[in-house]
């Protein structure tokens, strides 16, 4: 698939058909994701993957009851590491970290799709919750959940806008 039919084709998909999602393809998603851009290439993010049902329903809980965190047959948590990008960046680290997590999970929406697979970047969620559901180490923020597996809906692409309320052009 050429990257523009990526860009245009990705949607986010809440429903999944009842079929498992093999470790190898589990495996170029996250190499996917890694191939983000990074400040300073120190990648300050961490990847949490998920198959067993109790986990994934107790996410699901934490956020706020979103079905499709539960009903895929993977989910993968992006989290960010503040404090390593913080070490050679100070303050701004902190805005680096999740710059970081967030570049690496558009890049693993993408790459699933790529794939044939959906996927939904699922960020209300109860953060201390998923701390605790998933043990995370203090320095560890998680920044997005995303619930992955083969589509079993095709939305269609949502409204766009005018990108003159999005674009200014400074020139001259
Ligand atoms: C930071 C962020 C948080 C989001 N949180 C949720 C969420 O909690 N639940 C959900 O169903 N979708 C969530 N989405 C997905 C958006 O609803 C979706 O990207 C948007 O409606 C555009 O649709 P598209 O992804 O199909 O282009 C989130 C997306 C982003 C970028």
């Amino acid at each position: 698939m050429n990257l523009k039919d990526a860009l245009a084709g990705r949607r986010s998909v809440r429903r999944y058909a009842d079929r498992p999602v093999g470790r190898e393809l589990i495996a170029f998603l996250l190499e996917a994701a890694e191939t983000a851009p990074s400040a300073g290439n120190l990648r300050a993010r961490e990847y949490y993957v998920l198959l067993r049902p109790e986990l994934k329903q107790a996410l699901s809980a934490a956020a706020f009851g979103q079905e499709h965190v539960a009903s895929a047959p993977v989910v993968i948590v992006v989290c960010a590491d503040p404090a390593q990008s913080g070490r050679r960046y100070g303050d701004r680290g902190q805005l680096y970290s999740i710059q970081d997590a967030a570049s690496a999970t558009t890049c693993l929406l993408l790459a699933a799709f790529d794939l044939g697979l959906g996927s939904c970047w699922t960020g209300a969620f109860d953060e201390s919750m998923v701390r605790e559901i998933l043990n995370l180490p203090r320095r560890l923020v998680p920044t997005a959940i995303v619930p992955i597996g083969w589509p079993n809906e095709w939305p269609a692409p949502p409204l766009g806008r005018d990108m003159t309320e999005a674009v200014h052009w400074i020139e001259g």
